[in-house]
């Protein structure tokens, strides 16, 4: 989607900026690791694969993808964005004939990041930025049935069961955006600064930048 291009959301913790070639080969090493194809029920892709998956999630109108960015190493401009990815956040238009549903996908890739409030953090913003900016109503997330963690995460935002598919091993829970998930998670959004991420980008350059080719030169 083009839509979040151009947008930077910042949290408490966590930093959600749009999904760019740049991200590419840290996210792919993430795909590599076995444990995180079977979280996320992901196939493995080549490099290549992967920057076309990137160039589609940016480009197709169903899906709006973000980086999560840990805030703190992010706060130094002089650390590059690439080496402050945590994970990646998703939402997907899966019915073309209802634009208000979507499925909601999170991954905190880095294993030291986990059971540390990120995910709850981000799947907030990514709710109340779906709500507020795409008009989703109904959200819906597809969770492996041994993934207890991500399941009681979900449930944590009143997501209810909809259906269990012994087949592909995974339940699909779901949340309609009524008027108390309104004043629950949209009451206060004071949490969550939307930016322009291109100006923010230009000026970690500047910082960056020099040092690269200072590094460059040794
Ligand atoms: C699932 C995932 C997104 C949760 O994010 P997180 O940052 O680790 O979780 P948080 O610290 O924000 O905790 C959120 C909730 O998850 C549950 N949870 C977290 N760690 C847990 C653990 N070790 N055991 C059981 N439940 C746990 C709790 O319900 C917790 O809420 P609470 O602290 O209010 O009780 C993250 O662990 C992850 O990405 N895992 C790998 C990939 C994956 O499974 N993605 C989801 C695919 S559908």
């Amino acid at each position: 989607m083009r839509i979040n291009e151009d947008t930077l959301l910042e949290g408490k913790n966590v930093v959600l900026v749009p999904y760019n070639a740049h991200h590419v080969p840290r996210y792919h090493q993430w795909m590599g690791c076995p444990e995180l194809q079977q979280l996320t029920a992901s196939e493995p892709l080549t490099l290549e694969q992967e920057y076309d998956m990137q160039k589609s999630w940016r480009e197709d109108d169903d899906k709006c993808t973000f980086i999560i960015l840990d805030k703190q190493r992010w706060a130094d401009p002089a650390v590059l964005e690439e080496q402050c990815m945590v994970g990646d956040v998703n939402i997907f238009l899966t019915d073309p004939s209802d634009p208000s549903l979507a499925e909601l996908e999170i991954m905190i890739a880095e294993p030291s990041y986990r059971g540390r409030g990120l995910g709850k953090e981000v799947t907030r913003m990514m709710i109340c930025y779906g709500v507020t900016k795409l008009g989703i109503r109904k959200f819906e997330a597809k969770i492996g049935l041994d993934n207890k963690v991500s399941i009681a995460m979900f449930k944590r935002f009143h997501f209810h069961e909809l259906s269990v598919s012994e087949v592909f091993r995974e339940v699909t829970l779901g949340m309609t955006v009524d008027q108390a998930v309104r004043t629950r998670l949209l009451g206060d959004m004071a949490f969550m600064q939307e930016k322009a991420y291109r100006k923010d980008r230009d000026s970690r350059q500047e910082v960056t930048s020099p040092h690269t080719t200072s590094q460059a030169a040794l």
